[in-house]
């Protein structure tokens, strides 16, 4: 069972910091936050972050997760291979909005090099407040799993 309002976070070095405030903003918007790390700017390896924030996810502890390499791509295939991930790189907010309404997306990745801090804010804030329109979407992201096995 899902635990609603639980957000987890991660991130790889890229930006430590843009995480963190990512993370106040969200428990701000009123959402519970597992901030995951890493806490220092050693260098790190985003598959490792990637995976251990979108097990949070499929294993239904957290509702969302919100992860940040230096472009978003990486730390987004790594959580895509989990089982039960959807995730998207997103750099503006329309697809921020549409990957939760089209296609159920439970985790949002954010390239700390491609945008700034307060675009960030934005594209966090439209995720988390656009709802899955479910109908044919549905219908189609029910089509996404079996491509798996
Ligand atoms: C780290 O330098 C960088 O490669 C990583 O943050 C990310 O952009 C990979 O996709």
């Amino acid at each position: 069972m899902t635990t609603s309002k639980r957000i987890v976070i991660s991130s790889d070095h890229a930006d430590i910091p843009l995480r963190q405030a990512i993370a106040e903003h969200v428990a701000a918007k009123g959402w519970e936050v597992t901030d995951i790390g890493p806490v220092t700017a050693e260098s790190t390896h985003y598959p490792k972050h990637g995976k251990e924030a979108a097990e949070r996810v499929a294993s239904g502890e957290c509702q969302f997760g919100i992860i940040v390499c230096g472009t978003g791509q990486g730390i987004m295939m790594a959580a895509n291979k989990v089982k039960g991930i959807r995730c998207g790189v997103c750099s503006d907010t329309f697809s921020a909005r549409m990957i939760r309404e089209h296609n159920d997306a439970n985790m949002l990745s954010i390239g700390a090099r491609v945008v700034g801090k307060g675009l960030a804010f934005d594209i966090v804030d439209a995720f988390l407040d656009a709802k899955f329109e479910g109908g044919r979407h549905a219908t189609r992201v029910d089509m996404i799993e079996p491509a798996e096995d």
